[in-house]
Parts: structure tokens; sequence; C-alpha cells
């Protein structure tokens, strides 16, 4: 039997394609801004157990579980669901909206990053980051919801969705491969000259000490878990819909859990040098201050938008080491930017029969418009911040859920992409594999029952209703209805008969190779 699957299908010419491509997709904002200051909230050293227990037990288990189920289906998100069964698509559907709604507002911090790098080299932001970053430079009012547009800030996210459209209507191997095989090597080039200059500061070694040091009282609390399941989930660009869309471009023979291993390993290791790097840096700052790092490690966007700012006002050679870090955090950015809008524009292909030029403009263009609407106005914080909020906790944590429920539990797909991994791949998951993700639901299903009750009762930040109400609650209501209506949508025959072919054709692969190999 033939492998075709769509006349359009796009592949990864080679496994260093694939993985330079998901490492790109992987680090990302989250590794370099996200991870030390969810390690510094969440107990320091001690949260480096429940971030590792996540990564072995749940964020390398599941990545094999969406690279399963994208290489054997050759779809992208819905269709793959969609041929586990049919009333299993609208999980791929949530998971594409996930990725609309977190590339929507990444692509204004992606441009901030950028209004950054320029700002650095004049140390524009004067004696008080704080006070430029949010009133000068953002210009935020009061919550609610505005038109009010701040040019300053329109900007940049009008050329960060400008490069993205130009890098994927490039396609997967020259654009999406190309682009990550260019700027991430240059990325660790980059961050590990940061990183080495952060180490030599005078009063790194109080930074790294605040880091690791381990607070184990923190690891009985069950919020330093959520942290951890979720950095891990962000970080590694799972349940929203990119690594099945990634995997669906593989080649038939492809070692796939071999790689997901050199992924995975690859994130952390860049993540964990990023919290080495970021608080020798704050180390630095705290000893030239003469206070404690509890007190310059703010935490979140502040950190890198505030924090560093003030940093590199007050470190010898500060105006380079800002434009570095800043550059770092665009490339790491824009990488794994177009690894998320690459998911609605696969899905709408398969759906629509549409041609790649045609649904990548589509889908960045409706993208682009509405992050150009939420984002850059003076009340674009809280949208971002909601979004982010909302999107990760309940969007990527319901997403993983309704997948190990639906997929695993209920139609017992994991004996299927068992059989799938192992007829392909040099390292062999059986039973071990199967009882992580078993685990793995449940504790998903524990943290989402927990999220949603503390949202419900305590909200998000102090936010008014409406901002909880429209970005929050309304956006996740918005995609759950979407999924259900798309679902609906007739599937265009010739779609769902290549598929079948291609399932029958990795089925009869997998028997065949199995039995070569004895299994
Ligand atoms: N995995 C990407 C990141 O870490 C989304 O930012």
């Amino acid at each position: 039997m033939s492998p075709k699957s769509s006349p359009q299908r796009e592949v990864f010419v080679s496994r260093g394609a694939f993985i330079f491509a998901a490492i790109g997709s992987a680090v990302g904002l989250g590794n370099i801004w996200r991870f030390p200051y969810v390690t510094y909230d969440n107990g320091g050293g001690a949260f480096i157990i429940p971030y590792l227990v996540a990564l072995l037990t749940a964020g390398i288990p599941l990545l094999f579980f969406y690279y399963a189920m994208g290489h054997r289906s050759r779809g992208s998100a819905p269709l793959a669901y969609r041929m586990t069964h049919k009333a299993a698509e609208p999980i791929g559907w949530f998971a594409t909206g996930v990725a609309i709604v977190i590339g929507i507002y990444y692509a204004a911090i992606i441009g901030w990053a950028g209004s950054y790098m320029f700002f650095s080299l004049k140390e524009s932001w004067g004696d008080n980051a704080e006070e430029f970053f949010f009133s000068e430079y953002l210009k935020m009012g009061d919550p609610g919801i505005s038109l009010d547009f701040v040019p300053a800030v329109l900007i940049p996210v009008i050329i960060v969705w400008a490069i993205v459209l130009v890098v994927l209507l490039m396609g997967v191997q020259n654009g999406i491969a190309g682009f990550s095989k260019i700027f991430i090597p240059l990325l660790i080039i980059l961050f590990l000259a940061l990183v080495v200059r952060s180490l030599f500061l005078p009063g790194a070694a109080e930074g790294l000490d605040a880091l690791f040091t381990p607070d184990f009282a923190a690891l009985a609390d069950h919020k330093v878990w959520i942290a951890a399941y979720g950095q891990i989930f962000f970080s590694l660009s799972i349940a929203f819909g990119i690594m099945i869309t990634y995997a669906s471009y593989l080649k038939k023979k492809t070692n796939l859990t071999g790689a997901g291993l050199v992924v995975g390993f690859s994130n952390s290791a860049f993540e964990i040098l990023a919290g080495i790097g970021i608080f020798a840096a704050l180390g630095f700052m705290a000893t030239a201050q003469g206070v404690e790092v509890a007190d310059v490690a703010s935490s979140g966007i502040g950190l890198a938008f505030v924090g560093f700012p003030t940093l590199i006002s007050e470190m010898p050679g500060g105006a380079i080491f800002g434009f570095v870090f800043f550059a770092c955090l665009v490339f790491a950015g824009l990488t794994s930017l177009i690894s998320i809008v690459q998911v609605p524009i696969q899905a709408l292909r398969d759906k629509f029969r549409v041609s790649n030029k045609a649904s990548t403009a589509w889908v960045v263009g409706v993208m682009a418009v509405v992050s150009i609407l939420l984002m850059p106005t003076v009340t674009g914080l809280y949208a971002l911040d909601t979004m982010d909020a909302f999107a990760n906790n309940l969007g990527i944590v319901g997403s993983a859920v309704l997948a190990i429920i639906v997929v695993a539990w209920l139609l017992r797909k994991m004996p299927v992409f068992s059989r799938h991994l192992n007829a392909v791949s040099s390292f062999k998951l059986g039973p071990i594999w199967m009882a992580l993700i078993s685990i793995t639901g449940v504790v998903l299903v524990y943290m989402l029952i927990t999220q949603i009750i503390a949202y419900a009762t305590d909200g998000y930040e102090d936010y008014p209703p409406l901002i909880l109400g429209v970005y929050g609650w309304g956006m996740i209501a918005l995609l759950i209805v979407a999924s259900i209506i798309l679902t609906l949508v007739k599937w265009p025959k010739k779609t769902i008969d290549d598929m079948h072919e291609a399932i029958a054709d990795s089925v009869a692969e997998d028997n065949l190779r199995n039995e070569t190999k004895g299994v």
C-alpha cells in the first residue's frame, strides 16, 4: 500500500530537520522568562524535584503519545483525533484553539522583546525600569477593554506577524526547519555567552544560592506540583497540537522515541541553563544594591522587562548584554511562534482542503488582526495576562486531560500507539509507559478541578469580572463552542479516505516491522 495521505502534505526531509524544528518549538519564551521565575516562586531548588518528576513521568511520555497520534495518522490535531474516533474530533479542535490563543499573545511578548533590544542600547528606561515598562512603553490604563492603540507596541507586533507570514509561506521544510536550523544554533551560542558572562559577575553565587537552595516544605504544596506540570507542558509544546502536527510531517520510518528524548532533554537543559544565567545576574544586581535576591526577583513578565533592564543599567557592558538577551528572547520566541501558528494552518488545510499558501494567509491574517486588536492597546496587558493564565492552566491541562480520558482510557488506543512507536523507534515503550500516561491522567484531572475551583472562587489577580469573563472564561467557552461547530462541518471524503489509507498503511508496516523484530 502506498503511504499517500494528501497530495499537499509536506515533510521534514530528515530527522535532523525535525529535531531542529521541534527544539525550536520547545525552546521559547517559556524557557527564558517563565522557567526562572516559576522555579523561584515555587520553592527554588526544591522545585527541580517536581519539575523532573513532571518531565519524566508526564512530559516525555505525553510527547511520545502525541508523536504516535500525529505520525500514525499523518494528520493535523483535529484529523488525528478524528481518526481515533469521530466523537474525539472536538479535542483536536480545542487543542488547535488553545494554540491560536497562545499565538495571539505570544506575538506581543516577542514584539516587546524586539523593542527592548533597541531600548537596551540607549538604556531608554532611565532610572525607573518599572515605570518605563508599564507607564511609558505599554501606557497601561485601568483594567477594562479599549481600542486605544499604543503605536510603539503596535509596530513591533505587526513586524512579528509579517516575519511569521514570510517564514510559514516558505513551507515546512524550507520555512520552519530552515528558520530553526539557523536560529537555534545562534540562540545557543548567544545564550551560552550570556550565561558565562553572568557567572563572572560579582554576586553571581548569591543568585545561584537563591535559585538552588531548596525549600523542601514547598513540596507539600499542591500548587508547586501544578506549576511544575504546567511549566513542562508549555515548555515542551505539548497538548496544544504542535507535536501532533510536526510528527505528521515525518517520514514513515523515523525513530520517534529517540527524537523525543533528544527534544525533551535538550529543552530542559536549555531551561536550567536559563535559570542559572538569570539568577547569577540577579545575584549581581542584589549585591550591587545591597539587598536580598528575593527583593530583586520580581515575577513573570516583570522579571524580563523590569528586572533585566535595571540590571543592564548597573552592569559594565550592559547595553550589549541587554541587546543580546532580548535578541535571544526574540529568536527563541519566533521559532516557537511559527510552530504554534502551524497548528491551525494544517488543521484548516486538512478540513477544507485548501492550499498551503491560502491556509497560511488566512490563519496568519486572522490571528494577526485579533492579536493587533487586543494586545497593543492600553488594556492589552490585562488581556495578555488573563489569556496566558487561562490558556495554560485550563486550556493546556484540559486538552491533555481529555486526550488521556478519551483516547487512552475510553478508546484504549495505547497498545496501538505503542506498537506503532516500537515498530519505528529504538527506545521501546511498554506497560510502564502506559501506566505513566494513566497516572498522569489522574494527576491532571485533580489539577484541573482544583484550578477551576480556584479561578471560580478567587478569580485571578484581582482583575474585574469583565476581564475574566471575556478573556478567561469567555475565551474558554468560545473554544469549546467553536470546537463543536467545526466538528460538525463534514470532512472532504478524499481526506478521510487518505487518512484511512495512511492508518492501514501504518498498521501493516507496524505489523511487518514488529514481526521482523520478533516483538
Ligand atoms: N514551548 C514554547 C515555550 O516554551 C511555547 O515558550
